[in-house]
């Protein structure tokens, strides 16, 4: 191995001493501490023990790295020393599919990442904002004043339904609670292995895997039966044109997976954020009036709904995203198995490790975010900001960085718009404190429920 090429394996003298480990509990470990906001807990170990540490969350130990640096080696070199295969290999094998993009790595993945790159960008969302504006408005059309809504489960079938429309046209309907099951049981098992495996022969997830396979089914007849003539080409129909790296065309199995994707893609993702973002406008009064008077300006503007110029033009709507995903980031860490031996924070890194990139981390270090526990929606456009590459990550960083990142940043604004304009909500208390619950990503769980008070003339 020529260190010229791998300066993370480069550290004389290197004792083969494991990095610390994280005081716990006995067989629970660090998992209760965890469960609660995750990262201010590894905050505080990172103050405590630097940046590289060891966790144990239940039956599983994980080497965390955490601070600038780390980030900076999970954008530039990771590729060469983190796998995704061993983590999410078992989710594709699971789905039948080879073209599972965040199982794959190297060279399969780049040109996966390349096919879907369109279908996943944010003009695919641009392009169909009014449909995503008027399916909000069919989903929320029985909410009357009073009604108590549980924020999460509730955005997590409506982003499902937006995502379901724009990258494959049809919405997934009742088959929402299949595809969650399909979602959370594989992550469960493979990826967050708290699960064991037979849990995959129950009827139950069987009855769902055969219901989102049959919702797979009718989104490519649909495509082959209504090729895009005279409609936006979408994700399905670049996955049906496209062929593998042998110039195959794709199997029935892999597309029927990759077809499901862009159901699973926001479920936990978008909803979590977006429940989130809805806590944090309601909390902050002064960050709500400025929102609603941008919403009600381009909405107005906009013969009622909402157009793609008014969403470049909301300063105030755009800094409440991205500091929603700085302060309550639903991707702060990225796991990954170690492929290749590496040194980092004077530790060498084995084989096999099972590492999490805590990315997140950084949002809470005031040297790139003064304050960082201050909510402040225009600290992201203020000129004398910190201006540091990589320490913001809410959609990690390197080869795996979020292809959709562009598109989910879109559907917060377009949504969360959407629901100042036509409701006036409240919180249980005006100085209510949402619950971030890592169950498997930050979420703020089945307790944080909002009312609403009137619906807006
Ligand atoms: C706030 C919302 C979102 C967050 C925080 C987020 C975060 C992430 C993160 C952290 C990854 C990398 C996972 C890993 O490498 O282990 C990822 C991958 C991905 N995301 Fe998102 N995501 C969001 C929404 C979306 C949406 C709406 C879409 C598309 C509809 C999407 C599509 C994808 C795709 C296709 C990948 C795989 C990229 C690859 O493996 O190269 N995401 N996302």
């Amino acid at each position: 191995m020529n260190n010229a090429h791998t300066p993370h394996l480069s550290t004389p003298g290197l004792t083969p001493r494991r990095p610390p480990l994280a005081s716990g509990l006995p067989l629970l470990g660090n998992a209760l501490s965890f469960r609660t906001h995750p990262v201010r807990y590894l905050l505080g170990l990172y103050h405590e023990h630097g940046p590289v540490f060891r966790v144990r969350l239940l039956n599983r130990e994980y080497t965390i790295l955490a601070g600038l640096e780390a980030n900076r080696f999970l954008a530039r070199e990771a590729g060469e020393y983190l796998g995704s295969g061993e983590l999410f290999g078992g989710f594709a094998l699971e789905m039948g599919s080879e073209i599972f993009m965040v199982a794959l790595d190297g060279a399969p993945h780049r040109y996966q990442r390349k096919l879907q790159r369109r279908g996943f960008g944010r003009e695919s969302f641009i392009t169909r904002i009014d449909e995503v504006v008027q399916l909000t408005r069919t989903f929320t059309s029985a909410w009357r004043p009073g009604a108590r809504i549980t924020v999460f489960p509730t955005l997590q079938r409506l982003v499902t339904e937006h995502l379901g429309r724009v990258l494959g046209t049809l919405p997934c309907g009742d088959a929402f609670d299949a595809l969650w099951t399909l979602l959370n049981t594989n992550m469960n098992v493979h990826v967050m292995k708290t699960h064991p495996k037979w849990v995959l022969r129950l009827p139950p997830y069987q009855r769902a895997k055969a219901r989102a396979w049959a919702l797979a089914r009718r989104v490519l007849a649909w495509h082959r039966e209504n090729p895009p003539v005279d409609r936006p080409v979408d994700l399905i129909d670049d996955l049906l044109a496209a062929v593998d790296e042998d110039g195959k065309p794709f199997g029935e199995g892999e597309l029927m997976a990759a077809t499901l994707s862009p159901y699973f893609a926001g479920m936990d993702t978008v909803a979590s954020t977006l429940s989130f973002m809805l806590y944090a406008v309601l909390r902050h009064p002064d960050v709500l009036a400025r929102v609603r008077a941008e919403v009600d300006a381009a909405f107005a503007a906009g013969d009622g709904t909402l157009t793609a110029d008014a969403l470049r033009a909301m300063p105030a709507l755009h800094g409440l995203a991205l500091e929603t995903l700085r302060v309550y980031s639903v991707a702060p860490f990225t796991p990954r198995t170690v492929t290749q031996a590496f040194d980092f924070g004077g530790y060498r890194i084995e084989p096999g490790t099972q590492v999490m990139v805590a990315n997140g981390l950084t949002h809470f270090l005031p040297e790139y975010f003064p304050e960082p526990q201050r909510f402040d929606i225009d600290r992201h456009a203020r000129a004398d900001r910190p201006k540091v590459a990589n320490a913001y990550a809410p959609f990690t960083l390197g080869s795996h960085t979020c292809l959709g990142a562009g598109m989910a940043e879109t559907q917060l604004m377009v949504t969360l718009a959407t629901l100042l304009h036509d409701f006036d909500f409240a919180l249980p208390t005006p100085d209510y404190e949402v619950p971030v619950l890592a169950a498997p990503i930050p979420n703020p769980g089945q307790g944080f429920k909002i009312t609403v008070q009137r619906r807006r003339p």
